[in-house]
């Protein structure tokens, strides 16, 4: 068990990408807290995770509100005392071409992928100082490297993280907290779900393996980040694409 007896938070939990990540902890040995703004489907996810034994608790939180950031934050230290790992995962698209995007898209976009880890970041880096260790992981992907048409305000909010994982990382090293980023290429959930036929098909002629990546495929890579094996691993952005993005 890698993470036994640690207390992990990921932001977005209640399914997709977000939930793999809380369950591939929890089988690590971590206590999870789900923060969603579905919480029905945030307390389902914390169900299963029951199950292997874990404690628990969710919360219906909106990301881009610091105020309800900050309640929940009180919450977690109320039953846990402590929050040793963040995974910043709650993220939404609104994909319009540039001149057609409106101001409330870009806002939404931006507000939810990028302030939202911002606001999380924050929060849990005031507890983590204190306990002098903690590890974050954010979640951006592989547009805010290489850009994609039709998604200005997604590209812009995952540059956004990465540039905020460096900063984070530089800044609070010195209390032995890493912040790392996860850049995920095309990865089978419900947020990709919606994309047409004809987008998957030029997507997986894009993608050297051949295949779509599976939630799993992410969630390992971040048990790994969230893990003492990545003690000496900070500021860095790890691509999860089939080989889509080589740097
Ligand atoms: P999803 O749409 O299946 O799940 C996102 C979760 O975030 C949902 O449970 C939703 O309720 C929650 N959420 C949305 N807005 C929120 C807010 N304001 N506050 C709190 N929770 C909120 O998405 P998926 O595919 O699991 O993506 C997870 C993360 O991975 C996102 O940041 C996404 O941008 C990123 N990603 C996904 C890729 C993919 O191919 N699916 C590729 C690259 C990155």
């Amino acid at each position: 068990m890698r993470l036994e007896n640690k207390v992990a938070l990921v932001t977005g939990g209640g399914r997709g990408i977000g939930k793999q990540i809380a369950l591939t902890l929890a089988q690590e040995g971590a206590n999870i807290v789900i923060w969603d703004v579905n919480l029905q489907e945030a307390e389902k996810a914390c169900l299963e995770i029951q199950t292997l034994g874990r404690k628990t608790l969710s919360t219906q939180v909106d990301v881009t509100n610091y105020n309800q950031v900050e309640e929940a934050i009180n919450k977690i230290l109320d039953k846990f005392t402590k929050v040793d790992i963040l995974v910043n995962n709650a993220g939404i698209t609104k994909d319009n071409l540039l001149l057609r995007m409106s101001q409330q898209d870009w806002d939404a976009v931006l507000g939810v992928n990028l302030k939202g880890t911002f606001n999380c970041i924050r929060a849990v880096s005031r507890v983590m100082i204190k306990q002098r260790s903690g590890k974050i992981v954010n979640i951006a992907s592989i547009i805010g490297i290489i850009g994609n048409a039709g998604q200005a305000n997604y590209s812009a909010s995952k540059a956004g993280i990465i540039a905020l994982t460096k900063t984070a990382a530089k800044e609070l090293a010195s209390r032995s907290i890493n912040v790392n980023a996860i850049a995920p290429g095309f990865i089978q959930t419900d947020m990709t779900a919606k994309l047409t036929e004809e987008v998957k098909e030029k997507m997986l002629a894009a993608i050297p393996l051949a295949k779509m990546g599976s939630p799993s495929d992410v969630a390992n890579v971040c048990l790994f980040l969230a893990s003492k094996e990545a003690d000496y691993i900070t500021g860095q952005t790890i691509v999860v694409d089939g080989g889509m993005v080589m740097v």
